[in-house]
């Protein structure tokens, strides 16, 4: 039996949830809710901050990729090799975006990444030079680019805790070690808690979020043939 239902799940922030498929099971003579699947999300026209529209839509595009690099081995040195390089091939993609939003509108220096990898890739034997390009996403904005490698950086920070081939050779990543990142998150958490927006007025930050996703995506899968031996 198909069901569906609208349930407020949030009411402080006005999100509305969309379950169907409901299971339903007769329990003591009456039917009773036993599972929902939750198929859609829909938001009512209550504005929300910024920060969690661009959680919202990318939640599946990150988990995704998280998917993606998370397959890798990092302890082997041609997995970090290719983890190393689908970062550079989707910064190399992104990087002028974030540089401008920091520089620009956040007014911060901003940490060379790109510079990092090809050194990181250097030690390795592989050119940074030689790696194939990806196009860019169409919808790409600075701001939702920032939200996008500023927080990549959380997970960065997340993975080099669990040690990688390059640390235990003795070479540390410049770019997964650099720390600057995490000051440049909070100024752009800020910056985008900041934004009350209707789902209308935020699509073009929540596009802009889901392209920065998708060209990482291209890169990493652009990254197989580039690395392998
Ligand atoms: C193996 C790969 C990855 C893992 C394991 C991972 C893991 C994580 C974790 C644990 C967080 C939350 C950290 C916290 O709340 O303190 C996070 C946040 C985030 N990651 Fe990833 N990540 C990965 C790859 C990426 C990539 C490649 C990107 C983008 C290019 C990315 C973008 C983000 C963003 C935007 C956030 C912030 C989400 C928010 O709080 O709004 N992640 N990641």
């Amino acid at each position: 039996m198909v069901v569906s239902v609208f349930v407020k799940e949030d009411p402080i922030k006005g999100m509305e949830t969309t379950f169907n498929a409901l299971q339903l099971q007769q329990i003591g003579g009456q039917p009773q809710v036993i599972a929902a699947k939750r198929s859609v999300e829909t938001y009512s026209l209550n504005m929300q901050p910024l920060l969690n529209h661009l959680r919202e839509a990318t939640a599946a595009s990150h988990d995704r990729l998280d998917t993606a690099f998370g397959s890798l081995d990092l302890s082997e040195r041609a997995d970090y090799a290719r983890f190393l390089a689908g970062h550079a091939i989707g910064m190399s993609a992104l990087f002028p975006a974030f540089r401008t939003f920091v520089e620009r509108d956040l007014g911060t220096p901003c940490p060379d990444y790109p510079a990092m990898l090809s050194s990181d890739l250097a030690t390795l034997g592989i050119d940074a030079g030689d790696l194939p390009n990806v196009a860019v996403s169409d919808g790409l904005t600075p701001l939702a680019t920032a939200y996008v490698l500023a927080g990549s950086r959380l997970g960065l920070a997340m993975i080099r805790r669990n040690g990688y081939w390059g640390k235990a050779q003795g070479h540390p990543s410049a770019y997964m070690e650099d720390e600057r990142g995490q000051a440049i998150w909070k100024d752009v958490v800020a910056r985008l808690k900041q934004s009350q927006l209707t789902e209308g007025d935020a699509a073009p930050e929540r596009a802009g979020a889901i392209a920065a996703f998708d060209t990482f995506s291209e890169a990493f899968a652009a990254s197989a043939p580039a690395t392998a031996q």
